[in-house]
């Protein structure tokens, strides 16, 4: 294959912002899009200089022009969405989270493995700079040992132009039984995999409260015990629901914090620009020397992640290397998030390997 001929399904709220780094790749066409919404679906035909616009997916994996299948739909529908593209013998990449429940997720990955063809699960915090250049000066020993991880998510409000043009049936399936947890199950994957990506270990153990708030059930106060006995993991949601934030995208931000036994790590941003300082610092001090290092020179725009995410699913369709996220890793998200709903729901430590199924945070489902 020289070049990639994608398909992408479901062209709602998020489209744009991952099809974004597959109509700035030359190395890619963007030749069909199909969506239920014929309105929605034609647009974006429009918009990204598409040829075909189909109502149904499976008039689109028919067509043996495409390559590949950028995975839109939400969640409820990944399983049956992915697994139908790959059995056609296309490429498929998969916004997370990868499914609403780890079999389901399993059967996806076994499915690619059997056809031959690329599952990747697009998780942009993964290409998000301010975080790469964060794994990388751990991998480095820039803060020496590791021991320790703090993930803080607020949620506030925002008056951006992106989330004022969200159209709001987006938000139904987030917000019923369709799925387990409700907002920001949606949102906190990306956190949950920013706990095993960061440091590159395994998690044993979890401690959780959730409470239940007007918008969602999530995690207030986690506790993550990690393989290594010397490191912890901490991760919070704060939500402030009149507070308005500055913010290209979500009313939200993220901040992350690494400690090791010589320094420490700051990333100050994520999604929403609320602090005014470096996008990553890095302070380290000896008996000789004090030092605050700050990372200006990035490009700590959210969307960037977006961007890069798609361009590194091309990258690996040209050049047959492994995509990120894998469904193995990917799953391994899933059962973190549900690990933490059940250790809420039993009030006591889990080992999120051991988890099976699909969790909800307690209390979700009584309204
Ligand atoms: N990376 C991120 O930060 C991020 C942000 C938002 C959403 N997401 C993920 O992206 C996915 C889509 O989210 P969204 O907010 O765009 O949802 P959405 O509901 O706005 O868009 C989904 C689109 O899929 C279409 N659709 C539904 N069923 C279909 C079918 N059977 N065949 C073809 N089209 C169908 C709908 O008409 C709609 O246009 C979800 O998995 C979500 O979790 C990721």
């Amino acid at each position: 294959m020289d070049r990639v001929r994608l398909g992408v399904l479901g062209a709602g709220n998020i489209a744009a912002m991952n099809v974004r780094g597959y109509l700035e790749d030359p190395r890619c066409d963007v030749v069909a899009v199909c969506d239920t919404d014929e309105e929605i679906g034609r647009q974006a035909v429009k918009e990204w200089h598409a040829q075909t616009y189909y109502a149904d997916l499976s008039d689109m994996l028919a067509d043996d022009s495409i390559d590949a299948v950028e995975v839109l739909t939400p969640t409820h529908l990944h399983h049956d969405h992915v697994i139908a593209a790959l059995e056609a013998g296309k490429h498929v990449s998969v916004q997370k989270p990868v499914a609403n429940s780890v079999e389901d997720a399993l059967e996806m990955q076994a499915v690619a493995e059997r056809t031959g063809m690329t599952l990747r699960i697009s998780e942009c915090f993964v290409h998000y700079p301010p975080l790469e250049l964060a794994k990388r000066l751990v991998a480095d020993g820039a803060i020496g040992k590791p021991t320790s991880l703090r993930i803080r998510t607020l949620v506030g409000q925002t008056d951006s132009p992106f989330q004022a043009a969200l159209r709001p049936e987006g938000y139904g399936w987030r917000l019923d039984k369709r799925s387990p947890g409700g907002h920001l199950f949606d949102d906190m994957v990306h956190k949950y995999a920013m706990a095993l990506w960061l440091l590159d270990l395994d998690i044993t153990s979890v401690q959780a409260v959730v409470r239940r708030r007007d918008l969602f059930f999530e995690p207030c106060a986690v506790i993550f015990e990690y393989e290594d006995p010397e490191v912890l993991g901490m991760m919070e949601v704060q939500y402030s629901p009149s507070f308005y934030m500055r913010s290209k995208y979500y009313g939200a931000d993220e901040f992350f914090e690494i400690t090791g036994d010589e320094g420490q790590i700051w990333v100050t941003r994520a999604t929403g620009e609320l602090l005014d300082l470096a996008p990553v610092m890095l302070f380290t001090g000896t008996p000789h020397e004090r030092k605050t290092t700050e990372f200006t020179d990035i490009d700590a725009d959210w969307g960037t992640g977006f961007v890069r995410s798609s361009q590194h699913f091309v990258d690996a369709l040209l050049h047959g290397t492994a995509a990120a996220m894998t469904a193995a890793e990917a799953t391994d998200v899933l059962r973190l998030c549900f690990g933490v709903y059940q250790a809420a729901q039993l009030g006591t430590a889990v080992d999120p390997r051991t988890v099976t199924g699909t969790v909800s945070p307690p209390g979700w489902g009584e309204w």
